[in-house]
């Protein structure tokens, strides 16, 4: 049988990755506590309550579980509607209270990379708009400036925004996030907002912390055609990875967006990143569908054979993190995988998930793609938005009842990785057997 270690570069950063509103828990005064009370707007009217109760404290037991499964870097989020509860006010308890928290993280030697909006913010900024106001641009830069003046002596790592392709979408284009938006117009003012409040964050950034590295998070979706001898498959799956995958990008680095039937030039965003930060979950074959217009032309379904997570929200495709390393690649600057995980509350998909997945990142690695550092979603299960707590991404597994964490196998299995710096074939042997020649082929 054969057997190898695939070996990381020295100091590859290896962590997890989490979101203010899906730990922090009791956050009354964000746009998503307002969604949560409509009814039919979350999984069985669930609410996301204390979440993994970090503002009381929990953080502190999780940073140690953190470090003691050998993660050495950790990607989490601040929330805004924290920091700047109304138009005419800032928290400083709150910041004192991050700045703690970013002391946990330096104590124990782990690298934070701090994104400023993953998805939720505050009642007064969806007040007059949200994403669709541009006023949010200037709003935003305030809070970016105020936050990286009270914390850059904490982090270096900064992410402007989360996925603003899964905010676009989920909240503008097809209304499962608040405002519950969908229209093409909405959505295109939104992208365009968003365009514009990253690339001013990223010169807010730059230059109160010339130092820093300030990159995305983008949701990278890989998309096959249906069918490659059918041109209007192959056309419609083209048209959707460049909507879905490319817009935001295309706009942050030569300064040009085409979405939702429409364009605009952004001179100052030309080239406003440092790197790229990589979210990707799962992917889909992609049928031409003229009935479906709604959804843009086009029909989606998981690749044949594909193993599909518990609830179906994941498919197990590792080819397509292989696409999205590649797309990423072509930008020309370091990639960091700032998401990746899928939804297991039996742990019996994740193991294989992550093997898999860790492969196909040394297999780039060794082909010096210079990637620095990969977090798997999540540490311990969260409050995953529109589906509640029905989906189970943790490393951990969360009783909500008494806050209390379980580990897993796959806690087990990560702690190796992280550890060793690498994977090996006791690893697969004993995690994965099933896959092992799929791995190791003879
Ligand atoms: C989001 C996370 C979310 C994860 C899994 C990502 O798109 O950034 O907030 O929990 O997907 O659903």
């Amino acid at each position: 049988m054969p057997s190898a270690t695939f070996h990381f570069p020295p100091g590859f950063l290896w962590g997890t990755s989490t979101s203010a509103y899906q730990v922090e828990g009791n956050n009354s005064n964000t746009n998503w506590s307002e969604w949560e009370k409509i009814p039919g707007k979350i999984y069985e009217n669930q609410i996301c309550g204390s979440a993994c109760d970090w503002w009381s404290g929990k953080w502190k037991e999780d940073l140690d579980r953190m470090k003691s499964t050998n993660q050495n870097s950790h990607r989490l989020s601040i929330e805004w509607s924290r920091v700047q509860p109304a138009s005419d006010r800032w928290d400083e308890n709150a910041l004192d209270y991050y700045r703690k928290i970013l002391m946990g993280f330096r104590e124990r030697n782990i690298t934070p990379f701090i994104t400023l909006h993953h998805f939720t913010e505050p009642i007064w900024i969806s007040e007059i708009g949200g994403w669709e106001n541009n006023q949010i641009i200037g709003l935003f830069n305030q809070y970016v400036e105020k936050v990286i003046e009270a914390l850059k002596e904490y982090c270096n790592y900064w992410i402007p925004i989360n996925e603003p392709n899964v905010l676009v979408h989920q909240a503008y284009l097809e209304g499962n996030f608040p405002p519950g938006k969908s229209s093409i117009q909405s959505g295109f003012s939104a992208m365009s907002n968003l365009i514009k409040a990253h690339s001013l964050a990223y010169e807010t950034i730059k230059r109160i912390q010339p130092l820093s590295r300030v990159g995305t998070a983008i949701n990278y979706r890989a998309f096959w055609p249906k069918s490659n001898s059918n041109p209007m498959d192959v056309w419609i799956t083209n048209y959707i990875h460049n909507q879905y995958n490319e817009s935001f990008m295309k706009a942050i680095t030569k300064g040009s967006l085409n979405f939702a039937f429409k364009k605009e030039r952004f001179q100052k965003s030309v080239n406003s990143f440092d790197f790229v930060g990589v979210n990707y979950y799962s992917g889909d074959n992609v049928k031409f569908s003229l009935s479906r217009y709604k959804d843009f032309f086009h029909e989606r379904s998981y690749p044949q054979r594909s193993e599909i997570s518990e609830n179906g929200f994941i498919a197990n495709v590792p080819n397509g993190f292989e696409a999205a390393i590649k797309w990423a690649e072509k930008f020309d600057k370091p990639i960091v995988i700032t998401e990746n995980g899928i939804e297991d509350s039996k742990d019996q998909l994740r193991p294989q998930f992550l093997i898999e997945h860790i492969h196909k990142l040394w297999r780039a690695v060794n082909l010096n793609v210079p990637i620095r550092g990969y977090f798997h979603w999540t540490l311990v299960d969260n409050f995953e938005w529109e589906r509640g707590w029905s989906q189970r991404f943790g490393l951990w597994r969360l009783n909500l009842q008494d806050q209390t964490r379980i580990r897993t196998k796959n806690t087990e299995l990560y702690a190796q990785i992280c550890k060793s710096n690498s994977i090996t074939s006791e690893m697969v042997h004993q995690f994965v057997p099933h896959i092992y020649s799929r791995i190791y082929p003879g």
